[in-house]
């Protein structure tokens, strides 16, 4: 979906992935993929209920979306919740990451984002993220399935991932879920040596 879309689901609703849940996937793989709680990012980062719900569990959590309101939204949440220190929220495109001074990561996820660009966008986000993630660490993927509402076509399938993260990142495991009441997936991508 381009920028107005997103601006104006903000401006003007309250968009479905706004339920303020945060998925037991998402909590679970971060535990798990590091010793400790370390920096994270998250792609497409909404008004930040994500990287809210990980900065309050220790992390240190770079948030990214291209929507104005959601990312002061977000900053609101962070403070309300006393974590504005361990969270860095960022105004841009994620096919840009490149020159957003992101460090170098621990754990890297994106619910609901990566889904909607162009395949060429979403190359430039998995060869910026293999710079940024070192060997074996995890890039958490949840992708809605293929859809086509109204005319307007997105979503990922498992075939399209694989080739996507080659040679860079492999993938560790597929799972099928619901988010936001819709089918997709979640893929978890393992840094390679590559
Ligand atoms: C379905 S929402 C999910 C929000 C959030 N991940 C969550 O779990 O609540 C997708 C988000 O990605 C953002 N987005 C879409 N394309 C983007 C892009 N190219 N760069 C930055 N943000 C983008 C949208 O503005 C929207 O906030």
């Amino acid at each position: 979906m381009d920028k107005l879309l997103y601006k104006l689901c903000y401006s003007f609703s309250q968009p479905n992935w706004e339920n303020g849940l945060t998925p037991d996937k998402l909590i679970t793989t971060a535990s798990t993929c590091s010793d400790k709680p370390g920096t994270a990012l998250d792609l497409g980062c909404g008004t930040g209920t994500q990287a809210v719900a990980l900065a309050g569990r220790g992390w240190t959590v770079y948030g990214i979306d291209f929507v104005p309101k959601a990312i002061r939204i977000a900053h609101a949440k962070a403070d309300q919740a006393g974590l504005n220190s361990n969270i860095h929220f960022l105004q841009g495109n994620i096919s840009k990451l490149n020159n957003m001074g992101i460090p170098k990561l621990d754990f890297a996820y994106d619910l609901g984002c990566l889904h909607t660009l162009k395949s060429e966008d979403q190359r430039k986000v998995i060869i910026a993220l293999a710079g940024l993630l070192p060997r074996d660490r995890i890039f958490l993927l949840f992708g809605l399935k293929f859809r086509n509402e109204t005319g307007y076509k997105y979503g990922l399938s498992k075939e399209q991932v694989t080739g996507l993260i080659e040679p860079y990142f492999t993938l560790d495991s597929y799972e099928e879920d619901m988010l936001w009441d819709k089918p997709g997936a979640w893929y978890l991508l393992r840094r390679s040596a590559a």
